[in-house]
């Protein structure tokens, strides 16, 4: 029987302050909910169901596919975000692990820990130790030390106010029996909420057997309801995926100034410099220097580049490659091996052929650059009429003057050499030189004469 996965994420999350769903709200680039689906996807969870309520349309959308939606149309609490799921969860069997939409820090092993203590109870409920349990529900235990019951902070007394363990607010469910159980359950409390928390109370009323484990690192079962909450969860991520690509063989010189995207993969020897930022599925192989001061997104970086305080997105970058100072790749470029992009150099859906080199202040766009290809200091692909863009091929071991302006469409042939300050509006065949530009004028003694004009 497969294990399947529930997670609430219909509230708003009022202490955020935010227009956006607590839950799309992200840790070094990834919204807080994907963190959890991943975990229990990695626990192996066949399928995972998302209960929405509040914008459900904003989270819906980020909700990658394959994720079953599940609305709930009132938040009255916990126990009814469980039981909206009974028709979607009709006919199935074995084990329902509940998670929050709002707790990241979860680990794959942990879910995986819960399901299995599952095995022969009705539920578990993973708890924690906490130094400061406010704002948690609080375990109640009987003489036997088995669990009895949890009871919310704010219907709690004194006493039970004292006790440290705490409902991490993640649990395991035997299907069987769940949804009976949850319609038991009333909102006789003080917030006037369907608790989940009270089907312990039920279990234990009907003699149904309810487990717990406790998680060894209370950290992990931290709840994001706040800014600073998220600023804290998302330095937990941060240390955990750095410490990881370090274990694995990257080299950090500053690893709390360097943030690494979940999905992001890196090769040995690579080394990061501070202040670098690795979003989305980027991709960098071995022994490449990024940073610092460097954002990639969503991009593969070849084995031996070196990528220093620039941007690159959603661009392929081959091998042994060298980038910056200040350039920006953006989306749609392609590098062969072996190329250079210098300093603030704008590359936009372009490719650019093995060995080729522009090595300063260029903006190339829309253009094909064959291999070898020199572009001088200053040259500009015009590639926009203010209506259309227009392409603009380079061919294999041209020459590009510095301050070519090459208005596209254009086609420079192979071996073709364009006159430095040359506007080139024609096709350049193979081999040819193409200058453009006015004869030069000497006007003999005209400084002396323009002063004496203007004293
Ligand atoms: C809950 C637990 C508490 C536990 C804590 C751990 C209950 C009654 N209490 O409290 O014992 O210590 O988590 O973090 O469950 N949600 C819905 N629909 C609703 C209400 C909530 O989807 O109608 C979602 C929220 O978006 C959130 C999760 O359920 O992702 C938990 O709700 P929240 O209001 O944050 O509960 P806590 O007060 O944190
Ligand atoms: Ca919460």
């Amino acid at each position: 029987m497969a294990d399947i996965a529930l997670i609430m994420a219909a509230g708003q999350g009022t202490r955020m302050k935010s227009r956006t769903p607590k839950v799309l709200h992200q840790i070094l680039d990834t919204p807080l909910v994907h963190y959890v689906i991943s975990a229990a996807e990695k626990a192996g969870c066949a399928r995972t169901l998302v209960v929405t309520g509040h914008q459900r349309e904003l989270v819906e959308a980020v909700l990658p596919d394959g994720v079953e939606k599940v609305f709930q149309p009132e938040r009255i609490g916990t126990a009814n975000t469980v039981l909206v799921a009974e028709e979607a969860l009709a006919g199935a069997e074995g084990k329902l692990v509940v998670l929050s939409g709002d707790v990241p820090l979860l680990q794959p092993e942990t879910i995986a820990a819960l399901l299995d203590a599952c095995t022969g109870h009705a539920m578990v409920v993973l708890t924690a130790h906490a130094d400061d349990p406010r704002g948690y529900g609080r375990v109640l235990r009987n003489e036997y030390g088995a669990i009895s019951g949890i009871v919310e902070e704010k219907d709690a007394t004194e006493e039970q106010r004292r006790i440290t363990e705490v409902n991490t607010g993640v649990y395991c469910f035997e299907l069987e029996g769940l949804f009976d159980r949850l319609r038991r359950i009333d909102n006789d409390n003080t917030q006037q909420e369907y608790y989940l928390t009270d089907i312990v109370g039920v279990c234990v009323d009907e003699g149904a057997s309810v487990g717990s484990i406790t998680v060894a690192d209370a950290s992990e079962t931290m709840g994001v309801n706040s800014r600073v909450q998220l600023a804290e969860a998302s330095r937990v991520m941060q240390r955990r995926i750095n410490e990881a690509w370090m274990t694995a063989g990257v080299t950090m010189a500053a690893p709390e100034l360097c943030w690494i995207a979940p999905d992001v993969t890196l090769a040995p020897d690579t080394t990061l410099l501070p202040m670098t930022v690795l979003a989305g599925a980027t991709k960098i192989e071995g022994d490449c220097v990024i940073g610092p001061d460097t954002r990639i997104v969503s991009s593969c970086i070849g084995a031996g580049s070196v990528v220093d305080s620039s941007i690159v997105r959603f661009c392929e970058v081959g091998e042994r490659c060298s980038i910056g100072p200040r350039a920006y790749l953006r989306p749609g470029c392609v590098l062969e091996n072996d190329v250079k992009i210098g300093t603030s150099v704008e590359l936009k859906a372009t490719r650019v052929g093995a060995g080729a080199k522009i090595p300063h202040l260029s903006y190339i766009g829309d253009a094909q650059v064959g291999p070898d290809v020199n572009i001088g200091a200053g040259s500009i692909t015009c590639n926009y009429d203010g209506q259309k863009k227009h392409e603009t091929r380079i061919g294999a071991g041209a020459f590009i003057g510095s301050d070519t302006m090459l208005v596209a469409p254009v086609e420079i042939g192979a071996g073709a050499v364009t006159g430095a300050g040359s506007t080139i509006t024609k096709d350049i065949p193979d081999g040819a030189l193409a200058v453009e530009r006015n004869e030069q004028t000497i006007i003999e003694e005209w400084t002396k004469r323009h002063r004496k004009e203007t004293h």
